[in-house]
Formats: structure tokens, sequence, C-alpha cells
């Protein structure tokens, strides 16, 4: 599968039909995964997404709403004939008996790859390795980061045959309450639900890292990515393609022309010819052993805005900054980093 952009939109609301998945693609999406398809269609509690702090979502929505008999005799051959050069993906979950009874209709029906997901850990190899005997698309294993082990379960799935990994499902369950109102902020079981954006990027590309070392195929990094910067680094961290889901509809899907650009140009302004050199290129630096040699701190004067948060932020009291000389005391001082990781300017560094 060739991508016209590094952009994967991510199951979910904005695939929700043949129409949702045409606009992705108009609006510049290299590839497009449908919402979940299942034996039949989910009924959703009511409020199912919310806003819950900043550039994160909590939602305790199902899989798609239509039938899959719906998507296969109607959504998905609409999106064949009005979109060509679209790069289609269906979920497909949660079950052995499900992949059993969609996976070759499903390819019938004429699609570019077949991603299969599930909430449980135990079954998704046999989901896989089902799937890869009955068709020849390409199968694409998602991650959750919810399982036991997803770095070991994917590494599995890659042996079982999995053609491709998308690296992650949401992170749950979470809850959130109202304080106004004491109700949760959607109305899930026990008002839980599952949470996505920005919070949990870092969860994802710890998942990428791992994997990119261990297996060979594509790793879509979905999880958190809200703007350019989001995606270089999880591009860096492994990833081979970048899924978005929560940005897309905090922003709208128009945002995805500007996501296009902004990430275009800033590989460039890092110094990169093109998206493809910025994968994985993290990786040299991301060792598997922890680093046991102590480093040196650098003060640049002129740079200091006596702001003193590097003094505030020692635990150790090891730091002082008076008349912007700044004092270490490397008796005291454990080499955590924390004062250089707050400095605003950048006055303070590690060498
Ligand atoms: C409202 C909502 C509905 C979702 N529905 C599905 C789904 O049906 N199937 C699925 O595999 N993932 C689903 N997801 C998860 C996303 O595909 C994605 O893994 C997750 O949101 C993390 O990416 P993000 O932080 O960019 O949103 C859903 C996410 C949201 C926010």
């Amino acid at each position: 599968m060739k991508l016209k952009s590094p952009f994967i939109i991510g199951s979910g609301p904005i695939s929700y039909n043949a129409e949702g998945v045409i606009r992705a693609h108009k609006a510049g999406a290299g590839a497009v995964v449908t919402k979940t398809l299942r034996d039949s269609a989910a009924k959703n509690p009511y409020p199912h997404i919310s806003k819950a702090g900043s550039s994160t979502l909590i939602n305790a929505e199902k899989w798609t709403d239509l039938e899959p008999e719906t998507w296969i005799n109607e959504e998905i051959p609409k999106i064949n004939k009005e979109s060509k050069d679209l790069n289609l993906i269906v979920s497909l979950g949660h079950t052995i008996p499900e992949v059993k009874n969609w996976v070759e209709k499903i390819e019938n029906a004429g699609v570019g790859a077949i991603e299969i997901v599930s909430y449980r850990e135990d079954s998704i190899i046999k989901m896989v390795e089902i799937a890869k005997r009955r068709v020849d698309v390409p199968i694409i294993l998602k991650v959750s980061p919810n399982w036991s082990d997803p770095v070991d379960t994917a590494v599995k799935a890659v042996e079982a045959g999995a053609d491709a990994i998308t690296v992650m499902d949401s992170v749950g369950p979470v809850l959130r309450i109202d304080i106004n109102t004491a109700q949760p902020l959607v109305a899930g079981e026990n008002g839980m639900g599952w949470m996505t954006g920005k919070s949990i990027r870092p969860i994802a590309q710890a998942i990428i890292v791992q994997l990119a070392k261990k297996v060979d195929v594509p790793i879509i990094g979905l999880g958190g990515v809200m703007e350019a910067e989001d995606a270089i680094e999880i591009l860096m961290a492994g990833s081979t393609a970048v899924g978005i889901c929560t940005t897309l509809l905090t922003h709208g899907v128009d945002y995805l022309h500007k996501l296009n650009d902004d990430t275009k140009k800033l590989a460039q302004n890092l110094g990169y010819q093109d998206i493809n050199e910025v994968s994985r290129s993290a990786l040299v630096n991301l060792s598997s052993e922890e680093n046991k040699e102590k480093f040196n701190f650098e003060f640049f004067k002129d740079k200091c805005i006596d702001c003193q948060r590097c003094v505030e932020v020692c635990p150790y009291q090891a730091r002082e900054l008076e008349n912007m000389n700044m004092k270490l005391d490397e008796e005291s001082c454990r080499y955590c980093g924390f004062c250089a990781s707050v400095c605003p300017t950048d006055a303070l560094i590690i060498v």
C-alpha cells in the first residue's frame, strides 16, 4: 500500500460510513480505517464522547452502528465507486467467530487491507491466523495498551503472519466526573470510558520503540498525535505511518490539510529530505541499556531570565542562582536532570 500522505485515519467516528471515509480521503488522508465491523450494529450509551482536559477525550462509543451487511453491500461499494485511489482499510473485531463470519465477505467487497482488533489478548493471535488463512489482502493487527503484554502479543501476531501493526487503541477503562453535577462525563458502565488524545501518546511511543526493534513490518503510530511535532516524534520512535483520530474530532476533518503541510515543512526544517527519513530516526538514541554515566550541565548567563525554576524544582536543594551566578552542589546533586528540563529559555542544558 503506497500512501500519498503519512496520515492514516484511525477507526472511529470520522469513518462512520462511506461519506465519512470519502470526506477524510478528500482532506488528504493516506489511508482510512473504517469504524469497526462486528456481527451486529452497536447501540451506544448517551452521551458517549466528551472533552476531558486539554486535547484529551473520553469515549464510551462501541463499534459501528451500521450492520456489517450495510458496509459490505452499500458503503464499501460506494467508497470504491466514488474514490478509486482511496486506500481503504476495514476494521474487524472482536472475536474469532466474527473474523470467520466476515473476513472473506469484506475482502470480496474490495478493500486494501483488513485491521483486526480485539479487547481480549487471548484470542487475537488466532484471529490473525484465521484471517491470514482465508484472505489475500494484508492483515493489520491493532494493539491494545490494555492487554497485559502488548509488545509480546504483537510480536507473536507478526510470527502468525500479520503484515503490519497499528499501535494503539484507546486507554482504559478511565473515569471522569463533572464535580458540578456529580455526573460522569460519558454514560458507559459505571460512568467509565476510554481515553484518547494528547495524554496517551507517550504510552503509544513506548510500545512502538520496543516493537520497532523486534519486527520488520510497518508500524502505524496511532495515539495522541495532535499536531506536526507529535507526528514527527511518533515517527522517530519507530512508526512508518501516523494514525490520527482525536485531533480530527476536535479540529474538524479539514485540519488534515494543515497537518500534512505543517509536518512536511517541519521535517524539512529539522533537516530531513522527506517523511520516510524521519521514520525510526531516534532509534539509535533509544538504547536498550540504561545510561550509567553522569553528564555535565552548561549554563548560559545571557539566556537566563532569573525565574528561579531550576532552584525551586530541585528536591535535593542542590542549586543556587544569585545575581545570575549559577551554583551546583555536586555532592547533593543526583543528576536527575529535572532542573534543566524545566528551564524555559534553555539557559541551563544537559550536555
Ligand atoms: C469516539 C471514538 C471512537 C472510537 N472507535 C473505535 C472503533 O470503533 N474501533 C477501533 O479500533 N478504535 C476506535 N477508536 C480508537 C481510535 O482508533 C484510536 O486508536 C485512539 O483514539 C487513539 O488515537 P487518537 O489519540 O489519535 O485518538 C475510537 C476512538 C474514539 C475517540
